[in-house]
């Protein structure tokens, strides 16, 4: 029986034609989280290796950033909007609660009226699963397909529960997919999984049918607070990740030492130096910027690779693995070469 991160592979593979990202303008660094919870910069940086992160303004918000980063994708892919044929959203932070983010992202950037959806609910997977999910339409007729990550985290998280506000940021990140063709950096394999048993350890329970919003819950001291058993899920990143990594490399027929650059969810220095670890990958092929930005959800992988990639750190005709993994659980591993 093939393990559970290869339930889902997909091989039709899509061309990487641009890249973009926003970032809300406010830095926001650890030591100003002493005012409103009782933490300190040396624990933020010890425990997590988060040093600063970047916090929505009054007046930005999902769709926004989202906006951004998707010009500036087209524009690193010389793609006119007319051409894109879908438009996929990942958040868990939607711009509102209906309709999706993706509808107002068609109309801000006058595209035409093709098909839009958010993807929603996988947390810090959502990237990559909606990438495993672009693939499959590049290959079943759509010629070019935006996919943005978005997360304006920052408004809907709890200021007050030191357990997990601290380890959060704003961010978008968006990449314009196209079919594979020669000389164009291409996704050659994506695998995603889910193990649904561990749902309540992470998330957000309240809003849903079976605790809506009400003036009670409301009024609830930490009314929209994460849910997160820290330890448990940081062990299972690990090894979901490692796992998703290996599965998306035996997809694309590729082995570890062929991977140039690993860039996996941007969650915690400690997760990520020990999935680089648990796969062989020395510190030096990892890319890391979560001390910069901390946990940025749906938008970390592409923020990362759009910021590796501007970094110089990928050679041409490098090999890059990506991994990540959120509530849910939901995992998934992909492989590009540029
Ligand atoms: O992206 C997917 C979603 N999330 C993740 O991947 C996060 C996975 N988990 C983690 O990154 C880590 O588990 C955390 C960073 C959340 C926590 O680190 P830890 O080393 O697992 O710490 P812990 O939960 O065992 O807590 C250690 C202590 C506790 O105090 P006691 O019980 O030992 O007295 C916490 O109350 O640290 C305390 N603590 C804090 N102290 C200062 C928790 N948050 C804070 C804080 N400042 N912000």
């Amino acid at each position: 029986m093939p393990p559970p991160a290869l339930y889902n592979p997909t091989m039709a593979g899509a061309a990487i034609l641009g890249l973009g990202a926003c970032l809300p303008e406010r830095v926001m660094e650890n030591e100003e989280w002493t005012r409103w919870v009782d933490t300190s910069d040396q624990w933020i940086r010890e425990r997590t290796g988060i040093e600063r992160r970047r916090i929505c303004g009054p007046d930005e918000s999902s769709a926004d950033l989202a906006e951004a980063a998707a010009r500036a994708a087209l524009a690193d892919a010389d793609c006119p909007i007319e051409e894109i044929d879908e438009i996929v959203v990942a958040t868990d932070t939607p711009e509102a609660d209906c309709p999706d983010t993706a509808a107002f992202l068609q109309h801000r950037l006058g595209a035409r009226p093709v098909p839009t959806f958010d993807l929603a609910g996988s947390g810090c997977a959502g990237f990559l699963q909606a990438l495993d999910l672009c693939c499959s339409r590049l290959a079943t007729g759509r010629r070019r397909v935006l996919l943005i990550g978005v997360e304006a985290i920052s408004r809907q998280m709890d200021w007050t529960c030191r357990d997990t506000c601290v380890l959060f940021g704003d961010a978008a990140a968006a990449v314009v997919l196209g079919r594979p063709q020669p000389n164009r950096p291409e996704v050659l394999a994506v695998t995603a999984g889910t193990d649904g048993s561990r749902a309540p350890i992470l998330g957000r329970m309240i809003g849903g049918n079976r605790i809506p919003f009400s003036a009670e819950v409301l009024k609830q001291e930490h009314w929209s607070a994460v849910v997160m058993k820290g330890r448990e899920v940081f062990k299972e990143a690990v090894t979901r990740m490692a796992e998703a990594g290996r599965a998306a490399l035996e997809l694309a027929g590729l082995s570890l030492d062929q991977v140039d650059l690993f860039v996996p969810h941007q969650a915690n220095l400690r997760i990520i130096e020990a999935t680089g670890k648990a796969l062989g990958l020395p510190l030096d092929r990892v890319f890391v910027n979560v001390q910069e930005y901390g946990n940025t959800g749906s938008a970390s992988v592409p923020l990362a690779l759009w910021e590796a990639r501007q970094a110089g750190r990928i050679p041409p005709g490098g090999i890059v693995l990506m991994t990540a993994f959120g509530a849910g659980f939901h995992w998934a591993g992909a492989v590009a070469r540029f």
